[in-house]
Parts: C-alpha cells; structure tokens; sequence
C-alpha cells in the first residue's frame, strides 16, 4: 500500500513509518516540521522514510503533492496539555480543523484513514466509588478507585488539548460515516527513542532525561502519586499499522484505546527513570504545584483492542522508560530550565495552582 501519513517527521510517525516500510509500504509524509518540535527539522525529515512535503496541515498545495494514497494515518496535531489552555485557537485550528481536511482528503480519494485522538478525551476517566458506582470525570475521593479508561466511556477532558480531540473524533466521525472506514485511536503517554528533547510543552520523561543528565534533583509536581499508563512508541506503532490494515480488510469504522496495560504512579517513573541512567546520587524533590489540565489518573483498558484481534502491548513501562533514557542519553536535548521557564508562563498566565 502507498500511505499517507500527516505529522509523519514526528515522534510517533517517524516510528510507524519504519514499521510500513519494513513491512513492504511505502509512505509519504505531509508535515510543517513545527519549530516547537523540531530542533532540527532537516534531520528529522531526513529520518522519514519517503518524501516528506513539507507544509501546514490546511495548506491545499500541500494535500495536492501527495498524490494518489491508498491509506491514510492522521497525526499531525499540537500536543502541549498546558500550551493549549493559552493558545486556544491555534489549537483548535490545527487540531480540529486539521482533522476535518484530513478527513475529506481521505473521502476524496475513498482510502481507509487512522488518526490519532488521546486518552485527553477521558479526562479525570472512570472511578469506582463504594456509594457512587461508576463515576466519570472526577477525581477519585476517599475510598474510590481509579479504573482503566474504556472506548465507550463518557468524554471529560479537563484541557482545551483534550477539547480539540474529543471535537477531531466527532468531525472525524461525521465526515467519513458510510462513506470511508476510520480508525480513531487513543493512546496513553507513548514514550520512547526520538521524542522531543527539547519541547517543554510535552513529555514529563524528557524533563526528567535533563534532570538527570546535569544531576539536578527530579522535580514532580504534587505527591508524585498520580497514576499514568507509559506505552512504549513502538507498541503504539503496531496499533496503527495494523488498524490501517484491519480497516481496509473489514471496511469497519473502529475506536480503540492503546496503552501498556498496566498503570504506573509518577514516583515509580522516576524511580525507572533513575535506574535506567545509573544516576542513584539524583534526588526527587517535590514541587507544591498543579496545573491547568493535568488530571489525576490514567490508564487504557485494552479489552477491545484484543477482542478485534489487535497486537497487545509488548514492553513494560519499566524497560519501555530503560529504553528511553539510555537510548536518549547521548541525543542533543535542552537543559532543564526550559521546563522551570514553561512552568512560570503557566504561573504568569494564572494556569497554576
Ligand atoms: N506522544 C504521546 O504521548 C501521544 C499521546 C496521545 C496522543 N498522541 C497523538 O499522536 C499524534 C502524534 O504525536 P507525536 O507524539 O508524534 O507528536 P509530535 O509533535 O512529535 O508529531 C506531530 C507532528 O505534527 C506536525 N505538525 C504540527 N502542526 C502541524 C500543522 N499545522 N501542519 C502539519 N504538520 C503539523 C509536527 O511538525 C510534528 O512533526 C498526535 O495527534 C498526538 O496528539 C500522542
């Protein structure tokens, strides 16, 4: 199959990408090569494994180099949960609006199309509470348990990030409906080798690398229990490899969530983090702060994506964190002030408490 893949230089896409081409594929990327992510874009582009046209996701120019594809996977997106809460309409516009283009370029040609939504939609997710039942879109209280977040589940974003996904799967779902199958997927925190460095807007383990790079204690904001689901980049890869292809085999439209299937705390991430490097000599400190979006708890119930016969997780978050740090230590990346610096444009703008 020929694949289109927007956002394709990024993180994520530059992984699927290797997987299409190992698999026989071949892909061609639409991507802005944002500055925000990339701290050198020709190297990036350079890793993609096809022709990378380089523009914004609603430049018509752009669409039109792409040529005749024969799948689509939709990534490009802005991704920052505390950026978005102050610059809302450049999220939106990407983010919502992006989607919607991508979704009729995909109708246009009658291609399968995959895109990327987030576990942001869920929110604070699914608790169980002893007098309440299921409760969705709260923080769990005394006595409630936090439970893996399920497709069907009521959407609760709590950012304006989580906002323009929840709105890109409904625009996506309009648009396509009995007319080209579609794939949403929501993935928990992927992590692995080539994440951004150096983008303080995403990715707490990138600012934990640094830390731990100059010996500077790891900061967690908060008691550090809060619980997160770390889903290794090349498990997220094969998700969307193969929901491509079970899409354009069954001709089904599908959601499906993917994470690692097991739910860590963000002490135990720093803990892995600091195995990882070798570097015990690093304190965790605590930093009495929260902000605007950051919820409480997450993690992918997967029994859906096993029921449609989809590749399960195969990296825990602890070698999935080894990975990343070792694989990272060595890159180029920003020292650790650059997140002390978003951390205050969070505070300046009122985004903490
Ligand atoms: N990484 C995660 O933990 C995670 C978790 C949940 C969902 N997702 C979703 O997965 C997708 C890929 O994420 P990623 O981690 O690879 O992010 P990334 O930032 O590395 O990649 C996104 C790519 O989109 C491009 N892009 C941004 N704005 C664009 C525009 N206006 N026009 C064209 N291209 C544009 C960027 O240059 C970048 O290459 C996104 O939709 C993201 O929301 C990621």
């Amino acid at each position: 199959m020929h694949i289109a893949i927007t956002g394709g230089a990024g993180f994520i896409g530059r992984h699927v990408a290797a997987q299409l081409v190992d698999a026989g594929h071949t892909v061609i990327a639409l991507d802005s090569l944002l500055d925000q992510v990339h701290a050198d874009p020709m190297a990036d582009a350079d890793a993609f494994p096809g022709r990378v046209v380089k523009g914004d996701i609603l430049d018509e120019s752009a669409w039109a180099e792409l040529g005749e594809a024969e799948g689509l996977i939709h990534l490009a997106a802005e991704t920052g949960t505390g950026q978005s809460m102050y610059e809302q309409d450049r999220y939106r516009r990407v983010n919502v609006d992006g989607t919607r283009r991508a979704a009729q370029f995909a109708v246009e040609h009658d291609i399968p199309i995959v895109s990327l939504s987030s576990r942001a939609v869920y929110g604070e997710g699914r608790t169980l509470w002893p007098d309440r039942g299921i409760v969705f879109g709260e923080r769990r209280g005394p006595g409630a348990v936090a439970e893996a977040s399920r497709e069907s589940d009521e959407h609760h974003p709590v950012s304006v990030y989580g906002e323009t996904k929840s709105e890109a799967e409904a625009v996506l779902s309009k648009t396509t409906a009995n007319r080209v199958p579609s794939a949403i997927i929501r993935p928990q925190n992927v992590i692995g080798y080539g994440q951004a460095l150096h983008n303080p807007y995403t990715g707490v383990l990138a600012a934990f690398l640094a830390r731990l790079r100059e010996g500077r204690a790891i900061s967690i904001y908060g008691d550090g229990l809060q619980t997160r689901d770390f889903v290794h980049v090349s498990d997220v890869a094969r998700v969307i490899a193969w929901a491509l292809q079970h899409c354009a085999d069954t001709g089904e439209d599908i959601v499906v969530n993917t994470g690692s299937g097991e739910r860590i705390t963000l002490l135990d991430l720093a803990h892995f983090a600091i195995d990882a490097s070798g570097r015990t000599d690093v304190a965790i400190e605590h930093v009495d702060v929260e902000r605007a979006g950051d919820i409480q708890d997450a993690a992918a119930d997967l029994t859906r994506l096993r029921e449609l016969g989809g590749p399960m997780p195969a990296v825990s978050p602890r070698d999935a964190v080894a990975d990343f740090i070792q694989s990272s230590w060595q890159q180029p990346g920003a020292d650790s002030t650059v997140w002390d610096d978003a951390l205050d444009e969070l505070q300046d703008k009122g985004l903490t408490s």
